[in-house]
Formats: structure tokens, C-alpha cells, sequence
């Protein structure tokens, strides 16, 4: 008797992609990538690859992972003129963006079960995968485990006042916050702004009768930065939770930064493309429009920061997404405007277009936007690399092709952007989300509406040891845990 299944049929491809050269975040080769069921079947020479259902012809372009950006606001619910999960990840599908992690100041703030589930299910209309953050305030400690249950991927805390005015929580309910996460291995993200300073100052700028766009640079002086991280850190030692620093815009900030990362701190940060790529003249240029937080600074600060970026102290590049109706962003007086700007589908261009000018390397990119975000929060290997059995999250780019930034043909509600009229070189062509179009020769796969899901399903966050406790004998450990 034969052993052998003989009828067994050939392994079939649904899709290779072949004639690109394949980057990931260490290596960069020529050869062709095989998808079978959503998930990367094979990667080597185009002559190894499996019969396929289709072929795509990528002849001189780039097949990278997609790019997790691990900080946008999709409004919804609450703010749904600003923008909508359906709006704002068609805008993430165009912008070569794979992931999304979507930040609580929503109406409801997703704070407690219900509201996250109102955001669940206006999520069922993503067209990329994503995961959401839970908030972390004052008066919800008794919330976060139930929000960890209902399928939060991380937390945030405002400790600094933005858009939304959550008020932020003390730092006592910051450490007792803390120390329940810990407990369950999730990153919490920091909005990392002393919130009294700013008010202070702002009161006092006000009084004074500064009105004009430059005065909210002066309301936030890189101090409350420093002071924010530097004191997140320290609780994050103290409880051995994990924590994500947003938004990065002083050079100044850094130094907590790199102390707590020498100290073994659980902590990674992330910048974005307007503190890399603007400086102070962004605000005689666009007056109310660059109101964001953290504010764009001054070019010291910006060459700090690529520094950074070089040196790893800058872990990663997301986009503070922050759409506003243009009404809410162009107004006389500063204090009047909304904070933040779209940013989800141009980040890929403007920072392709560094890549193409020798200022980053492809392998940098894709580690600062894809492999870093993924292993911070738990993705690795399923996402933000390409591997045998990752999820086939892809983005094709072609760096030879040139575009203008163009707010009214963004997809994001969202149109005031500070880089409008930018000339960028290197476009993503299409987008495939566990193997399937996004956004394919540039277009928006309608059809893929809904496509998107919760990247709980795959996240691995294992509880880290807490340091505070390491040293102790058992007996202190009881009697400090009975507290
Ligand atoms: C963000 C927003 O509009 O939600 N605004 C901003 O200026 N960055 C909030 C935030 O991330 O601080
Ligand atoms: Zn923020």
C-alpha cells in the first residue's frame, strides 16, 4: 500500500508579488513575497514561489510592512464632523498604514465598558486592523480591569491638558493606575505635559493680551515635558509598568528619557513627522493651523530629535492624527483654535521623501514605523515585519514617484494640514491588510470597508516583574501588598 497522498494537491498562492525589492527593518533584498489565507506563505526568489492565484507585477518598487501607527484620533464617537473610524482608516489604507491604535478623548471618553463598546462598534467599520486605548483618569481605577477584559490594547493618560479637556489625574491615582496595569503587561501611554505649568502660563499669556499663534509655544516651555516624562518614568520604575512617551517635541525631554532607558525602564517613545520636519517658522507660515500639542518648537529641537531617532533613543514615528473641521483650526485668536492636524495619510510620503534624500535609511523607516510599534505593543512577529507566517501586511512603495500634498484629496475629514503644497517623492501604491487590497494603484478598495479588526486577538503582553518589589523579602512584600 502507497503511504503516500499522492492526490494531494499543489500548495496555491492567492497572491505573489513579484520584481520588488523586499525591506524589513535589518535586511533589503530583491525577491517576491506568496500570500496564502492572509498570512505571508513564502519569501525568497520569484523562481521559489508557489503557484498563485494572481501575480503582481511590482518591477522597481518596495514591498515593506505596513506601518502601525500607534497614535491617531478618529473622533468617533462624539466628534464625527472631525472625523470617523470609516473616514479615518480609509485615510490610514491610502497612507500605507496597516494598524491603528485610537486614542480615548472621544465623546463618551472610552473610560468605562460601555463607551468602549459604543467605540467596538463604530470600529466594525475600519477598513485596517486596530487596537484601542483605554483611558486612565482620576475617577476610573476601578475600571481599567474591566476595560482590559472588554478589549482595550493599551491605556492613555492625559497628564497634560489637549483637545477634550480630561482633566488630569494626580499622581496618585497616576501610580495606583499604574500599578494595576503593570499587573497585566500593558503598555499605558503618556500624554507627557505638566498640566499646571500650562495652565498657569496660558492664564498669564492671556492676561497679557497675547493672542497671536507663537503665544502657545510660550505656554508650553519644554519643562513641562521634561518634568512629565521624568516623573511617568519614575512611577513606571516604581511599579515595573510599561510605559509609551507620545508625541516627543523637545530636545530637552530626552534627557529623562535616555536616564530611564538606562535605568531598564519599560519605556519607548515616539515622535512625529511635524516636530522632524517643521520649526518656528511654522507659525508666522500657518498661524493658527499649527496649534498642536506638544507645539512644533524651535530647529534646535528638530535636529535633537533626529538625533534621537539615529541613536534609538526615539523608538518610533506615529502621527498624533488629529482632524478638525477647518473652522475649528483657522481663527484670530490663538487660544480659540483646535489642537493637532490630519497626519495619517501623509506620514508615509513626507517621511519616504526623507528616505529618498538620504536622510533615513529604508531599514530605519521601516523599523521606526512598523517593527518598533509592533514589538512595543505585543504584535511581533505577527505584525510589523514580514515573515513566514505573519499577517500579509504589506504596503508597495514606489520611490520614484512624486506627489504634492493635498488636503481636499486626503480621506481623512480632516483637510488642514501644515505640509499643504509639499512636494514628496516615494508614494505607497497599494495596501494590503492580512492580504487583502486596501488600497490598491492608489485607490480606495471601497469593498474592504468592515475588513479591519482588533489586533487583541494576536497581542502578547506578559506582566513584567515589578522593580519595586524585586528586593524586598516576602514578608515586607505581604505586608506592602496588603495596603
Ligand atoms: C490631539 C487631539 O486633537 O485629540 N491634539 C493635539 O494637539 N495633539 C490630542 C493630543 O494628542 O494631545
Ligand atoms: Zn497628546
Amino acid at each position: 500500500m502507497n503511504d503516500f497522498n499522492t492526490d494531494s494537491p499543489t500548495m496555491l498562492a492567492d497572491l505573489v508579488i513579484t520584481g520588488a525589492t523586499i525591506v524589513t527593518d535589518t535586511a533589503q533584498f530583491a525577491g517576491a513575497v506568496a500570500i496564502k489565507d492572509g498570512v505571508i506563505l513564502a519569501i525568497g526568489d520569484a523562481s521559489a514561489m508557489p503557484a498563485a492565484l494572481e501575480v503582481l507585477d511590482a518591477t522597481g518598487q518596495y514591498i515593506l510592512p505596513g506601518a502601525i501607527d500607534a497614535h491617531v484620533h478618529f473622533r468617533e464617537p462624539g466628534y464625527t464632523h472631525k472625523e470617523t473610524w470609516e473616514t479615518g482608516t480609509a485615510s490610514a489604507a491610502m497612507g500605507g498604514v496597516t494598524t491603528v491604535f485610537e486614542m480615548p478623548n472621544t465623546n463618551p471618553p472610552t473610560g468605562t465598558l460601555p463607551a468602549l463598546q459604543m467605540k467596538l462598534e463604530a470600529a466594525k467599520k475600519a477598513y485596517v486592523d486596530y487596537g484601542i486605548y483605554g483611558l486612565l483618569a482620576e475617577d476610573n481605577l476601578d475600571q481599567l480591569e474591566t476595560l482590559i477584559d472588554g478589549g482595550v490594547a493599551a491605556f492613555k493618560c492625559f497628564m497634560g491638558n489637549t483637545f477634550g479637556n480630561l482633566p488630569s489625574p494626580s499622581t496618585g491615582a497616576m501610580l495606583e493606575g499604574f500599578e494595576i496595569i503593570a499587573k497585566h503587561g500593558y503598555r499605558i501611554a503618556l500624554h507627557a505635559e505638566n498640566a499646571t505649568i500650562m495652565a498657569r502660563r496660558q492664564i498669564a499669556l492671556k492676561a497679557s493680551g497675547r493672542h497671536d499663534a507663537m503665544a502657545h509655544l510660550a505656554a508650553r516651555p519644554p519643562v513641562v515635558a521634561i518634568e512629565a516624562v521624568a516623573r511617568a518614568a519614575i512611577l513606571a520604575e516604581w511599579t515595573g509598568a510599561r510605559i509609551h512617551i507620545l508625541h516627543v517635541s523637545s530636545g530637552d525631554e530626552l534627557r529623562p528619557l535616555r536616564e530611564a532607558k538606562l535605568r531598564g525602564v519599560d519605556i519607548t517613545a515616539e515622535t512625529a513627522p511635524h516636530y522632524l520636519l517643521l520649526d518656528e517658522h511654522a507659525y508666522e507660515q500657518h498661524g493658527s493651523l499649527i496649534r498642536v500639542n506638544p507645539p512644533v518648537r524651535e530647529k534646535k529641537h528638530q535636529d535633537a530629535l533626529w538625533q534621537a531617532v539615529a541613536d534609538r533613543t526615539i523608538d518610533m514615528i506615529a502621527t498624533d492624527h488629529a482632524p478638525h473641521a477647518a473652522c475649528e483650526k483657522h481663527k484670530a485668536d490663538i487660544w480659540q483654535a483646535d489642537c493637532g492636524f490630519t497626519g495619517v495619510e501623509t506620514q508615509m510620503p513626507l517621511m519616504l521623501t526623507q528616505v529618498v534624500a538620504g536622510r533615513l535609511s529604508l531599514c530605519d523607516y521601516v523599523r521606526l514605523t512598523a517593527t518598533a510599534p509592533a514589538n512595543a505593543f505585543g504584535l511581533y512577529p505577527r505584525k510589523g515585519t514580514l515573515l513566514p507566517g505573519s499577517d500579509a501586511d504589506i504596503v508597495v512603495v514606489d520611490l520614484a514617484r512624486e506627489g504634492i500634498v493635498e488636503g481636499r484629496h486626503l480621506h481623512s475629514l480632516g483637510s488642514s494640514t501644515p505640509f499643504e503644497a509639499t512636494p514628496v517623492k516615494g508614494l505607497p501604491i497599494h495596501t494590503l491588510v492580512r492580504g487583502r487590497f486596501v488600497m490598491r494603484d492608489r485607490k480606495l478598495i471601497e469593498a474592504a470597508r468592515g475588513h479591519g479588526t482588533s489586533v487583541r486577538r494576536i497581542q502578547h503582553m506578559p506582566a513584567p516583574t515589578p522593580r519595586n518589589l524585586e528586593h524586598t523579602t516576602a514578608a515586607v512584600t505581604r505586608a506592602v501588598m496588603a495596603v
